[in-house]
């Protein structure tokens, strides 16, 4: 296992990012998320890899293969976020440090956007802080 990789998830619609309702969102694209991700991995010494599915099951699948390959994971489970019990027990199971990420502030949006189950599973939520969010966990997974 190499002790310094981190596995970031986005999960649906995820993949739309910059012309999907920027104005929640941000005008950033994955691509460019992902861009500045492995920029600040890379002077943080670390090592990412990165993933994003529409589909509920491959992410349940990425996240139970990463316990022999990484030391942690970055989720942004979108939606699945507030539905999705069959992903808050996978990242359970996998007994990885998980820190969760949105890019918008959940909490002051639509009340079903204000619960977590994912963030049961994650040792901090970051959100509201757009693609700096990201960055701000792998930082913090550094120091952990
Ligand atoms: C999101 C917030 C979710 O409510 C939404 O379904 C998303 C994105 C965010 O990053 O702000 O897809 O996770």
């Amino acid at each position: 296992m190499n002790p310094k990789k981190i596995l970031v998830i986005h999960g649906p619609n995820l993949n739309l990012l910059g012309k999907r309702e920027p104005e929640i969102y941000g005008k950033d694209t994955l691509e460019e998320i992902e861009a500045a991700v492995k920029k600040k991995a890379e002077s943080l010494g670390i090592a990412v890899e990165t993933f994003q599915s529409n589909h509920e099951g491959a992410l349940i699948d990425r996240v139970q293969s990463a316990g022999d390959d990484f030391s942690g994971i970055v989720i942004n489970p979108g939606a699945f976020t507030h539905t999705s019990v069959a992903l808050l027990d996978a990242l359970l199971a996998v007994d990885l440090p998980v820190i969760e990420v949105h890019l918008s502030n959940i909490h002051r949006r639509e009340s079903f956007r204000q619960h977590s189950y994912t963030a049961k599973a994650a040792i901090g939520i970051i959100a509201g802080l757009g693609t700096r969010g990201y960055l701000l966990a792998l930082e913090a997974m550094v120091d952990l």
